[in-house]
């Protein structure tokens, strides 16, 4: 699997999610199994690039590469003057965002809103990729299915986004109304795949290796996407390249790996924030993780209360380490936010 000139690891990547897919869950990802990770998006307002969130999400240092950057926003000029900005700070690869639905950039709708805009889509990626075309860094898109059901408009983007020069383009099998509501479809994203020869990827409601192989199968993407479940969950990856290389489950994480996971995890978090924000925006990661293992909801009460980066790492430490010792294994499947997906068979000691 390429992008343009750059070779990928594998197929399964992780999905731009703002507020998550920071520096240390993207590397932590990576670890973990995906081949390719999406920074959280970028404005294109200059007068945020210097605010602290921002600064951050352009911070790659020690990043594994390829550095991915998505930008978002809804004047042309102003992405490419994003994109010329973000390859400066070492970004290989500038994703546009036509996914998010709910993103104002200068008072107008960014992310998927484009959608419902095909002319000003088309303007925005003319001129990304002749910022990118210099530093011959690759372009690539991120969309839903289109606006809404009767205007599900995905395939005549991605056409007209392959002849402008993109290079890969992520479909979310929900159109921009949907939100996050009701179930993916894959068969938007199987008609974008047969009409556009760069390559495809699939997105939306991946939570299992056997989903995703049903994904690859139905929509004949060259990659897939995962985002919601990698949550607390990054190691999903894994077990996905497990089952499609093999045709079997992964055995099951344990739960020292996972405490091994965490708290690396934790330590690149304190690193990249800080004592003060470090500590409350590790507790959403914490979180995650603590859902459907026995005692974990109360875990997750008592950790709220701690407010230092050092006693929320040793209260983890020690909580995982005596979770390991009455049950030293994960469960198969975590539970997830959303609740048509609910735990399947938790081992024993649950
Ligand atoms: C908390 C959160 C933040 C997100 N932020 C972004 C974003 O910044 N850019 C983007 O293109 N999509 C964003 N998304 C959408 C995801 O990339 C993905 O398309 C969506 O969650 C569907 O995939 P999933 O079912 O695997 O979660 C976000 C999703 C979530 C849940």
């Amino acid at each position: 699997m390429r992008i343009g000139h750059i070779q990928l690891a594998n197929r399964l990547f992780a999905a731009p999610m703002a507020g998550v897919t920071d520096r240390p869950f993207r590397q932590l990802c990576k670890r973990l199994g995906a081949g390719y990770a999406v920074s959280e998006m970028v404005t294109s307002r200059r007068e945020l690039w210097t605010s602290l969130k921002t600064s951050r999400r352009t911070d790659h240092e020690g990043e594994a590469a390829p550095i991915a950057v998505q930008i978002a926003g809804t004047d042309a000029a102003m992405m490419a003057e994003a994109t010329r900005y973000n390859l400066e700070r070492g970004a290989e690869i500038i994703d546009i965002n036509m996914g998010c639905p709910a993103k104002k950039v200068c008072n107008r709708w960014a992310g998927s809103a484009l959608m419902r805009d095909e002319a000003l889509a088309l303007e925005i990626v003319e001129a990304v990729v002749a910022a990118c075309a210099p530093h011959g860094a690759p372009v690539t898109l991120k969309m839903r299915t289109g606006w809404c059901d009767t205007e599900k408009n995905a395939v005549r983007i991605a056409r007209a986004a392959e002849a402008a020069g993109v290079a890969m383009i992520a479909v979310h099998g929900r159109t921009r109304e949907q939100g996050y509501r009701g179930e993916a479809e894959y068969d938007t994203i199987a008609a974008v795949k047969r009409a556009v020869s760069v390559p495809v990827v699939a997105n939306g409601d991946i939570d299992s290796p056997a989903k995703a192989r049903e994904v690859f199968e139905r929509t004949g993407a060259d990659a897939i996407m995962i985002g919601r479940a990698a949550q607390g969950r990054p190691w999903i990856f894994r077990e996905i390249a497990h089952f499609l290389a093999t045709g079997q489950t992964a055995p099951a994480a344990t739960v020292a790996d996972v405490r091994g996971w965490l708290l690396e995890h934790l330590d690149d978090h304190y690193r990249l924030y800080g004592e003060v924000a470090g500590v409350r925006s590790a507790r959403k990661h914490i979180g995650w993780t603590l859902r459907g293992l026995p005692g974990g909801e109360r875990f997750r009460g008592e950790m709220n209360a701690i407010d230092t980066c050092r006693a929320q790492w040793r209260a983890v430490a020690d909580w995982f380490a005596e979770l390991a010792d009455r049950c030293p294994v994960m469960p198969a499947t975590m539970p997830s936010d959303r609740p048509a997906v609910r735990p399947a068979a938790l081992p024993a000691c649950h």
